[in-house]
Order: structure tokens, then sequence, then C-alpha cells
């Protein structure tokens, strides 16, 4: 069946970007003999916000509710809009209205790419961080108490919640089955102590229906350091809304440019479309000079196209970003001088052949 993408570019390089993530994408398409239909969406950008008001039209979520997946290039121009409106107008709203409680970044190491970590080559950092994206932590429950005298007190609370903490474990298991059978599940259960041993217990429960996956239950303090100083140990790494933000922020950090980094945000019983976006933003300061990486972009539009059904679509870009970024132009982000233009070309060119 015909596979419906709702293409949004945003703002900045998400513009520059998203024509060459569409280039593979139909590449791919071609290649695997998949029907794809690629709408493009010109709101959710700062410049439909400076002519109407408003970052989407009212009826945005009748519009995109029958599509497949979300294709996304970046958000926010700070320059004439507060990037809290750029962010909360759409965005987090598509996160939260469509419930894509999993947001998910491989973080994975390339020949090719200076790694930041001494002594890392390609193959020794490969995993995946689990991230719950609806509930934990963030929150807008709480307040400030005797605000303004020296008694003020300000309460944050956490939401944890059996069934949105259940499913994201769930989620974390059944990936860690088709992966390497290890799990590491990001607590605090010392200094956290009523949330987070319950989150362990709940991680336990979960557990029981995967007695051949090992688990290995990891403060978030070691397991920052862990990050840095023995990534080779982990293999999908689950974690709560805070804890994911800080673990798939530094993961991508420990293996190079943000320019690479990709993430998918799901719905995994596809009752909603799922969001597919580079983890970078709109990169005001690159903007226009055609030189932004398009990986990130290009690796996102793998991981929908996974998603959606078509693995071997998947692996056959990651393939191609692996031998692009081996043998061919790298941008500046990667100590080159291709233009984006010509990294998605290649690439491109690698999933034809492929
Ligand atoms: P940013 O990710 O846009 O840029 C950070 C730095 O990384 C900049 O120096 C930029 O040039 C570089 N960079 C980013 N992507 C690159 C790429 N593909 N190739 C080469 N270099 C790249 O983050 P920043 O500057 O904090 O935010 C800029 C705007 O983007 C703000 O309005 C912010 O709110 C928005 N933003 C949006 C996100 C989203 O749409 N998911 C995520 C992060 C920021
Ligand atoms: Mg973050």
């Amino acid at each position: 069946q015909t596979l419906k993408i709702a293409a949004i570019a945003g703002d900045g390089i998400g513009r520059e970007v998203m024509p060459e993530g569409l280039r593979v994408l139909e590449a791919a398409a071609q290649r695997f003999g998949i029907s794809l239909q690629i709408d493009t969406i010109d709101w959710a950008n700062c410049d439909y916000y400076q002519q109407t008001g408003a970052m989407m039209p009212e009826d945005w979520k009748a519009q995109l509710s029958g599509y497949d997946a979300i294709y996304f290039g970046a958000v926010g121009w700070p320059a004439t809009t507060p990037d809290h409106i750029s962010l909360w107008g759409s965005l987090l709203k598509f996160r939260r209205e469509f419930d894509q409680y999993i947001n998910l970044r491989p973080v994975r190491l390339f020949d090719g790419v200076p790694c930041p970590l001494a002594g890392r080559k390609a193959g020794d950092i490969d995993f995946l961080v689990v991230r719950e994206n609806t509930e934990g932590e963030y929150t807008n429950l709480g307040g400030i108490l005797f605000e303004g005298t020296d008694r003020e007190i300000v309460i944050q609370e956490s939401v944890f919640s059996r069934k949105g903490t259940d499913r994201v474990l769930r989620f974390a298991y059944e990936l860690a089955q088709q992966r390497k059978r290890k799990l590491t599940v990001a607590t605090k259960s010392n200094g956290i102590a009523i949330s987070m041993p319950w989150w362990d217990q709940r991680a336990d429960a979960i557990g029981a229906d995967y007695p051949d996956i090992a688990v290995d239950k990891q403060h978030i303090d070691i397991l920052t350091a862990h990050f840095v100083l023995q990534p080779q140990r982990f293999d999908v790494v689950v974690a709560s809304n805070l804890f994911g933000d800080i673990l798939s922020d530094l993961g991508p950090a420990c293996t190079g440019t943000i320019g690479l980094a990709p993430s998918a945000n799901l719905n995994p019983e596809r009752d909603f479309p799922s969001l597919f976006e580079p983890v970078h933003g709109s990169a005001p300061d690159i903007y226009g000079q055609g030189i932004a990486n398009p990986i990130a972009m290009i690796w996102s539009g793998a991981l929908m196209l996974q998603f959606l059904g078509h693995a071997e679509a998947h692996d056959a870009i990651v393939r191609a970003i692996e031998d692009s970024l081996k043998q061919g132009p790298h941008t500046p982000d990667l100590g080159g001088q291709a233009k984006t233009t010509d990294v998605g070309q290649d690439i491109a060119e690698r999933v034809r052949n492929a």
C-alpha cells in the first residue's frame, strides 16, 4: 500500500536538509519498490507565524491525522519568533497530541568521523537510547509558595503512570530482543526515593516476560560516566523523560557532530502518525550557505522507512551513509568543503546502486 508522508521542512537549515532527505527517500522507494506519497506542508514554521499569528492552522490535527508519518526538518527562528512559541506551537504539540511516547535515538560511531572520545573506532559505539517522551519529570504540576519572602518554596512534581512506564519499558525490552539482548535501565533509586525505586520495580515486572534479556540498572550519574568511558558496553538504554533527554544528547555528542544524529518520535501502535527528525535545530548561524550536513535528516528518513515496515530500505540507506562517510564528500562540520546537496546526491546514488 502507499505510504503517506507529510514533509514539514520548518525553518533555517530544515529547508536545506529536507530536499536531500526526500532525494534519498525517493531513491530508496525506487530501488525497493515502495510506493510513497509525499505531501509538502508549508506551515509549522516561523514565517507562517509571522503572517498568521499562529504556528499552525487550527485544524492541523485533522490535516495530519491521515498520514503514516511526519518527516520533520527543524523549527525555530529566534530573530523573529521566541523559541518557546515556535517549539510549543508545533513540535511539542505533535509529540503530545499524537502520543509519541517513545523518543528513539541511535548512537553510532562511523568510520571517517572524528570521535571526541580518544581511541574509539567505528564499531565500538553502536547503541540505542529509548527516552520516555510524554510524562515523568516534565510536568506543569507544582508552584511557588511564599513567593518573594525568605520562606519561598518551589515544588515541581513528577508523574509516572504505570501505563506510561510499562509501555516504554516493554518497547525497550522488545528492541533489546532484536539486538544483543542487553538492556540498561537508567535509574536513581538511591536518591529519588519514591519514583525511581518504583521505576526499577516496573522494569523487573516487565522483564519477567523477557527472561533472556540481561538487565543492568545504573544510576544516572555513573551511567553518564560510562557513556564516555565505556560506550562499548551498551546496546539498548531506556530512561525516563529527563534522564533520557540528557542521555540522548550525550550519546550523539560522544560520536561526533550533531549533523549526523537522527531521532524518531514514535507512537508504536500507529494510532497516530510518528515523527522523524534530525536532533539538531535550524542552525541560523549557517543557514543560507548550503553547507548543513544532511545526514541526520537522511538517517531519520531511514528510521521512518524501518518503522513503516521497510527494514531493507533502512539498511541500504544506513550502509550508503557509512560508505559516503568513508569515501564520499564531507560537509564543513566534518572537516570537508562539500555542500549539502553534494552529500545528498552521493548518498542517493549509493542507495540507487544498492
Ligand atoms: P542547532 O542545532 O540549530 O545548532 C547548534 C550548532 O550546531 C550550530 O553551530 C549549528 O551551526 C550546528 N549544526 C546544527 N545542525 C547542523 C548540521 N546539520 N550541519 C552542520 N552543523 C550543524 O541549535 P541552536 O543553535 O541551539 O538552535 C537554533 C534554533 O533551532 C533555535 O530556534 C532552537 O529553538 C531550534 N531548535 C529546534 C529543534 C527542533 O526542531 N527539533 C532542536 C534544537 C533547536
Ligand atoms: Mg534535548
